[in-house]
């Protein structure tokens, strides 16, 4: 085995609203130590995540607020602020979170500038690339948290409770949309007691959604599905009959959680707030699709609106609410996107690597990613 050439990796303190997460925890520094020289870690970078400097320390780093000076290797859970590139050195190479289309004063800058930034949303989402996929990690910690917000806030029980003092019927949550994190929300209500009913418009999510004790909701309309299994967006004539039909399920429902999104577009409304005002008062309604548009009309994110007697919170970054162990999930994420790296002795990106080849945005003063370049020149 070749010797690796030192790299010093930088951990950046985050400074985006509401961004509790840090991109490497304590328990993985040890580990990236293995393929690389120095970790720095600017200084509180873990503190909203429960994380001290000195956790850094004891755990093999140093904690500088120049960190990212001279840095090889910059880690983050949000894009860098555009006004950081300065700092980088060199030919660093970036790993974050960078919606390029969202992003493009950046990935300007990253390339002008020569840097190699990898979107850890844009790992392909194959076998291999599972133990890197923050999507999923993410999504996963979101639809637990969207479970255990909605019966915080519901005024009521969820479990069937049969007292010497009498019975209660169970509480009826529906998820709409059951990829990763709306499997999660079914998993958590039924952990809570909860009687589950959920919908996807894909045809194998059926078998999933039953396999967790849940009810699937057949509406009888054929599946949607597109290129790699994901959902396709619906046209004007189903989205409508898919509302109608769902319409009883939700009047019925004492909680609805909405997760649906459909891969580059905005997330498909599937609940009007004509729906919504006709569930019971004290109904709980959560959105986790509020930042990409929104399943539910009405749902704003990062607030919690009244519509009808219903109360709709929308999610807004809900990974961050519970940071810690999504802090965890999203650093062992990217060590292994980063040990994928070790090219001979250096850590150098190989573009014979799909995974590699997919999660980058720029390199070597060029953009990568085809569809940013079409908006870069486009822009
Ligand atoms: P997502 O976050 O893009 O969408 C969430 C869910 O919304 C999906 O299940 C989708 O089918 C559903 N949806 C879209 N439009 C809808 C509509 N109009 N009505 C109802 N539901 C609608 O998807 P996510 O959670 O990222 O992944 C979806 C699937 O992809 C997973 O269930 C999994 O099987 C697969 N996957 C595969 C991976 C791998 O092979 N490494 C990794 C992650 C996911």
């Amino acid at each position: 085995m070749g010797y690796l050439r030192k790299v010093k990796i930088a951990v950046v303190g985050e400074t985006r609203p509401g961004e509790r997460r840090v991109a490497l925890v304590p328990g993985l520094v040890s580990r990236i130590a293995d393929v690389a020289g120095d970790v720095v870690v600017e200084p509180d970078a873990g503190a909203a995540a429960g994380f001290s400097d000195e956790d850094y320390r004891q755990a093999g780093a140093s904690v500088a607020a120049d960190a990212v000076r001279g840095a090889g290797v910059v880690l983050s859970v949000q894009p860098l602020p555009v006004y950081r590139v300065a700092e980088l050195a060199p030919g660093a190479i970036t790993v974050s979170f960078l919606p390029p289309a969202q992003e493009l004063d950046l990935v300007r800058a990253l390339r002008d500038a020569g840097h190699t930034a990898l979107s850890m949303e844009l790992v392909p989402r194959i076998s291999r690339a599972q133990t890197m996929d923050a999507l999923s990690s993410q999504a996963f910690v979101a639809g637990y948290r969207a479970a255990i917000v909605a019966a915080e806030r519901l005024p009521r029980l969820m479990p069937l409770s049969m007292t010497a003092s009498g019975t209660i019927r169970p509480a009826t949550v529906l998820v709409l949309g059951a990829g990763v994190a709306g499997l999660q929300a079914i998993a958590t209500s039924r952990r809570l007691g909860a009687i589950v009913k959920a919908y996807d418009v894909r045809a194998a999510s059926a078998e999933e959604v039953r396999s967790l004790g849940a009810e699937f909701v057949d509406l009888e309309l054929p599946p949607l599905e597109g290129a790699g299994g994901y959902a396709r967006e619906m046209s004007e004539e189903r989205s409508r009959r898919q509302r109608e039909l769902l319409a009883p399920y939700v009047a019925d429902a004492d909680v609805l959680i909405t997760t649906a999104a459909v891969p580059g577009r905005t997330a498909p409304l599937l609940v009007t707030e004509e729906m919504v005002a006709a569930m019971r008062p004290g109904s709980v309604v959560v959105d986790l699709a509020a930042e990409s548009g929104g399943n539910v009309e009405g749902a704003k994110p990062g607030e919690e609106v009244a519509v009808g007697g219903a109360t709709v919170w929308g999610g807004a970054n809900v990974p961050s609410q519970l940071p810690a162990q999504a802090s965890q999930l999203y650093s062992t994420n990217v060590v292994n996107l980063l040990l994928l790296l070790r090219s001979g002795d250096e850590l150098v990106p190989d573009f014979d690597d799909e995974i590699v080849a997919g999660a980058c945005v720029t390199h070597a003063g060029e953009v990568r990613h085809e569809p940013t370049r079409t908006l870069l020149d486009e822009s």
